[in-house]
């Protein structure tokens, strides 16, 4: 039994011991953000499981992220505290029904969200971020078509933008699809002047209420600077955990659903990582990420060439 352990010194030790590093996404639970030696978004994650020197990474996050870590530094194990922790996006796109899609239209290139499996990531040609995609699309020849999935609010979002027609793969993140605007408003009329940021992953019917629309590390950028005292934040609520510990003096409030509340907008798979499985992933160094060889090295085409696109 766990009862009685004290977890973060237990934590601690092995993580000295296994030389492992603790990379979580910033939708993890505080006490999990607040132990790892790294909080970021999904780009700059991949990012340091890239360059990390440690022999293990304890991914704090979901699966997909995991994935990405293991494809782009396979000589390190790599575990996720719970293998349940999936993405509605990932699920909203089975591969071989991507591969169909593609087929049927040959002359489209596939810029592919990084929230999908490692098998779309195989059968894309390039992945981006939510912080990357903007800049990433901006050095896509305009006459090139484009099959953008799996998030369809994304792809709405950058093809609204920069006025470029794609072809849009009909997922979504149900996390961001259960913002209510209804409730936005009330909420927009109890604190008049307060403005609103919102992850890209949201309906249109939130963005156009936005202020500000970006990755949660531009979400968390803008909360350091936004004018006034009170930020509305569409998005995953665990990201107010870093926005309250900068700044204590300013008040940021959740985006409700349609009950009214934030907490339906909390992620049901990145809330499967707990302290205690993390530990014992630490432990044991199980659940691991395994891919096979042949699928690692043809999806890290696609995830290289987003790293040397990204700015
Ligand atoms: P970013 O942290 O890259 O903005 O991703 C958000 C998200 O939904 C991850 O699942
Ligand atoms: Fe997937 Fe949405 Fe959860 Fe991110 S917040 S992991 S996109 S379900």
């Amino acid at each position: 039994s766990l009862a009685g352990l004290d977890l973060r010194a237990e934590i601690d030790a092995l993580r000295k011991e296994r030389n492992a590093v603790i990379l979580a996404h910033y939708y993890q639970k505080p006490e999990i953000q607040d132990l790892a030696d790294f909080v970021g978004d999904s780009l700059e994650l991949s990012r340091k499981a890239a360059n990390s020197s440690a022999d293990v990474i304890a991914f704090c996050g979901v699966k997909f992220m995991a994935e990405t870590a293991k494809i782009l530094a396979p000589e390190k194990i790599v575990v996720l505290p719970d293998l349940n922790a999936g993405c509605s996006l990932e699920d909203s796109c089975p591969p071989e029904k991507f591969k169909a899609f593609r087929e049927a239209h040959p002359d489209h290139m596939a810029l592919t969200y990084i929230n999908c499996s490692t098998e779309v990531k195989a059968l894309s040609d390039i992945i981006v971020t939510s912080s990357s995609a903007e800049s990433i699309l901006a050095q896509i020849p305009a006459d090139q078509k484009i099959i953008f999935g799996p998030d369809r609010h994304l792809g709405g979002y950058l093809s609204r933008k920069f006025n470029r027609e794609m072809l849009l793969w009909p997922g979504v993140c149900i996390v961001h699809e259960a913002f209510s605007e209804t409730e936005l408003l009330k909420l927009k009329a109890q604190h008049p002047g307060a403005p609103v940021a919102a992850h890209p992953e949201c309906p249109p019917s939130i963005i156009d209420h936005a202020d500000y629309v970006g990755s949660t590390s531009g979400i968390l950028s803008y909360a350091k600077t936004f004018p006034g005292d009170t930020l509305i934040v569409a998005t995953e609520p665990h990201i107010i955990h870093q926005m309250e510990k900068a700044l204590p003096e300013k008040t940021f409030i959740g985006a409700p659903g349609a009950d009214g509340q934030c907490s339906c907008n909390v992620c049901p798979y990145m809330a499967l990582n707990t302290l205690e499985k993390l530990y014992t992933a630490l432990r044991d160094l199980t659940p691991r990420i395994e891919i096979e060889e042949g699928l690692r090295v043809q999806a890290k085409k696609s995830l290289d060439r987003m790293l040397d696109m990204a700015s």
